[in-house]
């Protein structure tokens, strides 16, 4: 398999990394630079109690040995879907590399201070609109929105702005965590590594 690879021979072979944690950080960062809007964009699956798969974008917020986290309405439908069922997956494709990371398992919502920090980080309007936003429900039209938060806007003024109780963020704590490089002939380079207790297993896959 290795001969028939075409890329820089130079260049380190993703598939003997030993440590998926080091891997998705270089992958990012590397991403970061090639990609020009939302390198941390990634589909997140998620099954509620009826077993469909349900499947939307959201951001990737942090990421670091406990897991993937991003941050959403709880009352949505895919809070919904993970109060009935927390467990999810997710996959980030970068275009501009031609990489795919997927990753799956449990998850569970950040502490409370982690999920404050985070919504205190964001731009007013962010905030403002986030407390407005009863994601997933159905809106008449988009001038309720803005007066809703027009209305936030006027009862926050400049004094401090509250996480409401409905925002949140979820890490998904990694079973697994698969990486795949494009190939020449489709002939890509794919690795997946499994948790064993504290540490993890690597296989190579056929593409
Ligand atoms: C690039 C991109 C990033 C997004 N990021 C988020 C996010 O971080 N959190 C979020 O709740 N929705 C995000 N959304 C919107 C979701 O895709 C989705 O429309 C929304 O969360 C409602 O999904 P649900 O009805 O399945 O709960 C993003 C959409 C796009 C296209």
């Amino acid at each position: 398999m290795d001969q028939l690879r075409t890329d820089d021979p130079k260049r380190v072979d993703f598939t003997l990394s030993e440590d998926p944690v080091a891997l998705f950080a270089t992958w990012m960062t590397e991403a970061e630079a090639a990609e020009p809007e939302d390198p941390n964009a990634m589909a997140l699956a998620t099954a509620g109690s009826d077993g469909l798969p349900d499947v939307r974008m959201v951001l990737l917020k942090g990421f670091d040995a406990r897991g993937f986290v991003f941050y959403t309405n709880t009352q949505s439908t895919k809070g919904e879907e993970l109060a009935q069922n927390p467990q999810a997956a997710l996959v980030l494709h970068w275009k501009s590399l031609r990489r795919q990371v997927r990753a799956r398992g449990p998850i569970a919502p950040v502490t409370a201070e982690e999920a404050d920090a985070y919504f205190q980080s964001r731009r007013r309007e962010s905030r403002l609109g986030a407390i407005a936003s009863q994601q997933s429900r159905p809106l008449a039209d988009r001038a309720t929105l803005m007066k809703a938060v027009a209305e936030l806007s006027e009862r926050y003024g400049d004094g401090p702005i509250p996480r409401p109780a409905h925002w949140t963020g979820f890490r998904i704590a990694p079973v697994s965590i698969e990486f795949w490089q494009n190939g020449d002939f489709r002939l890509h380079d794919r690795v997946r590594f499994t948790r064993t207790g504290e540490g993890w297993s690597r296989a190579r896959l056929y593409p």
